[in-house]
């Protein structure tokens, strides 16, 4: 199968077919997610929380998102990959953002990027497309904000937030984003921003009204995530307990002597064990 393009998801979107996306980190989630048939990988900034254990994604370096999607891209090469812009790396001008945009891009090789925020950032979005660079929005809970939000908080409630979100979907837009991830929106709003959006919105607690849905890979598969237990996600595997029983077995098996067995061993040739033996 072909990867494939900001065109073809936008088509997605007319044809009303929705987009699957999920985040990935290293070879394995992305050979696997590939093999699944998974539309878009994103390498969310979440690896901060899901992967390196951080409490927030703050910490979440360039470097970090660059070694990881060069993993991503060595076992996705046939997924549209999308890699988001760490804290601090966008939004302190053009000149820094397209710089630590184009080490994503070449040394990285993701094929678009993913930035929080709306009306703030879209000159530097526009930036970014005139320089050749697929961006993905993001707004409602950005998590790279979450100390001037206040928490992980459900947005677009009240009437303000509803618009604001709205003004912030627009701006994107006409910046030249090729798709939004909501985040965390209501229902309601994030329906009426998905219908007012001619490119696709990805939601992500943001109801059925979006184009596409995006949730975090150790999230669904109950993978040691810090997430598990939001209303958000819906888990599909239980690989948390899978993995912990079978490492448990593995101790078990080496402290009792079953393990190695007699199949998991490599012999020698009778002349070479005499030889020692005298
Ligand atoms: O980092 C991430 O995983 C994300 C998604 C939750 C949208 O940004
Ligand atoms: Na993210």
């Amino acid at each position: 199968r072909k990867r494939l393009t900001i065109t073809n998801l936008k088509k997605m979107k007319q044809d009303k077919n929705p987009i699957s996306m999920l985040t990935a980190y290293d070879y394995p989630s992305a050979v696997l997610a590939e093999e699944a048939g998974l539309d878009v990988i994103l390498v969310g900034d979440s690896l901060g929380n899901v992967v390196l254990g951080y409490d927030t994604t703050i910490p979440v370096t360039l470097d970090d998102m660059i070694y990881h999607t060069r993993a991503v891209a060595r076992g996705a090469k046939n997924t549209f990959i999308v890699t988001d812009m760490p804290f601090m790396t966008y939004g302190i001008g053009r000149e820094t953002t397209l710089r630590n945009a184009a080490r994503l891009m070449q040394e990285g090789g993701a094929q678009a990027l993913k930035l929080e925020g709306g009306t703030e950032i879209a000159s530097e979005v526009e930036a970014l497309v005139k320089a050749g660079i697929p961006v993905m929005g993001h707004i409602g809970l950005t998590p790279q904000s979450v100390h001037q939000l206040g928490g992980y908080k459900v947005q677009g409630k009240l009437e303000k937030e509803a618009q604001k979100l709205m003004e912030d979907a627009k701006a994107l837009e006409a910046a030249g984003a090729f798709a939004i991830v909501l985040e965390l929106v209501t229902e309601p709003i994030a329906e009426a921003i998905s219908k007012e959006l001619s490119i696709p919105t990805i939601g992500i607690g943001a109801g059925r009204g979006c184009d596409g849905q995006v949730l975090v890979y150790h999230d669904i598969l109950q993978y040691s995530s810090p997430y598990m237990e939001k209303k958000m996600v819906k888990t599909y595997a239980d690989i948390g307990s899978t993995i912990r029983s079978a490492i448990s077995s593995y101790v078990n098996e080496v402290k009792a002597g079953a393990f190695p067995a007699e199949e998991h061993t490599f012999g020698a040739k009778p002349a070479a064990i005499n030889h020692l033996y005298g």
